[in-house]
């Protein structure tokens, strides 16, 4: 079992420091369980990422809970110096966990860095205090992240103690909204984290409330998106797992069912105790989210509607749905980079699936059209954004090598089809500290 040489490597690791805080470095005792972690990541055979936030330990994408008696006193330690990633390169040798071991035990603060294990922060800026904003944030999240959980089972099983709880979670989130980043970069780092669902439900709360707010919406509308974008996805309950974790596309009958999700959603929140007097707005939006702004999309749109059907708190949804899912792994593709994910948006809004007005305030809220960005144009230009139009973030200024600038919100000109990706990646441990 690939996970359990995982965890076997982790109390591996926790004796390693127990032993060396009894025996002397170069003992027997030492030498040995040094061994026995190395053998364990020689049979894992990549790198090892081991992540400390508050009382979490996360093990690759995976929360060790509880922490094994063994690391108890490892992970302690490494909370009082401030450690809060921890690197171990698939070639380390024993010599490195030996060396390794021997800061920690000396305690030295991080950052500690050899050619194979690397530790120290998760953010690339250098801080002085052992726990940085980004950090607490995430902590944040995983709180809300817990929640989540508790709140969609509530649901799930029709207890209307789910809508109570998710109205309280949902006014903290809405609180710090102010602080939009604080949230967001959680969402960008912690992709794969967990159970998707979860995040998936989260994110998409977490998103849509700061676009309504962004489009100032009244803060009735914007408690209404959050908690629509928490309960969107409460459908898939009905889908059976091996046709949501399929890896290959779904067959017709598969793709049907799945299409089925949004009207199970909506009749289960309407199955919920007062969900259709104080809240009609959910089951609305549950059924309408995969609904495109174009009417394509499913459930069908009679295409004989004289006047637009979807509701604008389902279109805001919508947006953060397709951002998130598309920024998550999924089991049939990778996840998606922001900037990639972005131009799939801007795609789906220049052919008027997602609506153009609500995706523009999505992309400042991701700052992924800020001056500086590379961008590719739809007539195969290169070029960076050298300006940009508040009221059109969607059409700045590009120049090109040339020293050519194009003007993108004059009629006729080049939409942008591509951004590109930027190299920074706020997990890495610091290189030169
Ligand atoms: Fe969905
Ligand atoms: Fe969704």
């Amino acid at each position: 079992m690939p996970q359990d040489v995982l965890l076997y490597f982790l109390n591996n690791l926790g004796s390693l420091y127990r032993m060396r805080r009894i025996y002397p470095h170069g003992s027997r005792q030492v030498l040995q369980t040094a061994r026995q972690a190395y053998q364990r990541l020689s049979e894992w055979g990549k790198p090892i990422r081991i992540t400390l936030l508050g009382q979490d330990l996360i093990l690759e994408d995976r929360r060790i809970d509880p922490i094994p008696v063994s690391c108890q006193a490892l992970f302690q330690v490494l909370q009082q110096l401030g450690f809060e990633r921890i690197q171990i390169g698939a070639d380390a040798q024993v010599e490195d966990l030996l060396n390794w071991v021997e800061h920690i035990v000396l305690k030295h603060q991080p950052p500690y860095q050899s050619s194979k294990i690397l530790t120290g922060w998760m953010n690339l800026q250098q801080r002085t205090s052992p726990q940085s904003l980004f950090t607490r944030s995430i902590m944040g999240y995983l709180g809300f992240l817990a929640e989540t959980q508790g709140i969609l089972a509530d649901l799930e099983a029709r207890k209307p103690e789910g809508i109570v709880r998710a109205r309280e979670v949902v006014s903290t989130i809405i609180s710090r909204l102010s602080i939009v980043r604080e949230l967001f970069e959680p969402i960008r780092e912690l992709k794969n984290f967990d159970d998707y669902t979860y995040t998936h439900a989260l994110n998409v709360c977490i998103l849509s409330s700061a676009l309504a707010r962004a489009l100032r919406f009244s803060e009735e509308i914007v408690n209404t998106v959050a908690m629509a974008g928490l309960t969107h996805d409460l459908g898939k309950k009905e889908i059976p797992k091996e046709i949501l974790n399929l890896k290959g596309a779904l067959g017709s009958e598969e793709r049907t069912l799945m299409e089925k999700h949004p009207y199970f959603g909506a009749k289960l929140l309407l199955e919920i105790p007062n969900v259709e007097t104080n809240h009609p707005l959910l089951p609305v939006v549950a059924y309408q989210h995969h609904m495109g702004y174009d009417r394509s999309g499913y459930p069908r749109i009679d295409q004989r509607m004289p006047s637009h059907p979807l509701h604008v708190v389902s279109q805001l949804v919508a947006i953060s749905d397709v951002y998130d899912a598309l920024r998550t792994v999924r089991p049939y593709r990778p996840a998606l980079s922001i900037e990639k994910a972005a131009s799939l948006l801007i795609r789906d809004a220049w052919v008027g699936r997602l609506n153009r007005d609500y995706v523009s305030p999505f992309l400042l809220l991701l700052n992924v059209l800020s001056v500086g960005k590379k961008v590719i144009l739809s007539d195969g230009t290169k070029g960076k954004i050298v300006e940009t139009h508040t009221n059109r973030p969607l059409c700045p200024m590009v120049g090109d090598e040339q020293g050519r600038v194009f003007d993108l919100s004059a009629p006729s000109a080049p939409r942008i089809l591509e951004i590109e990706e930027d190299e920074e990646n706020l997990f890495d441990i610091p290189r030169s500290c």
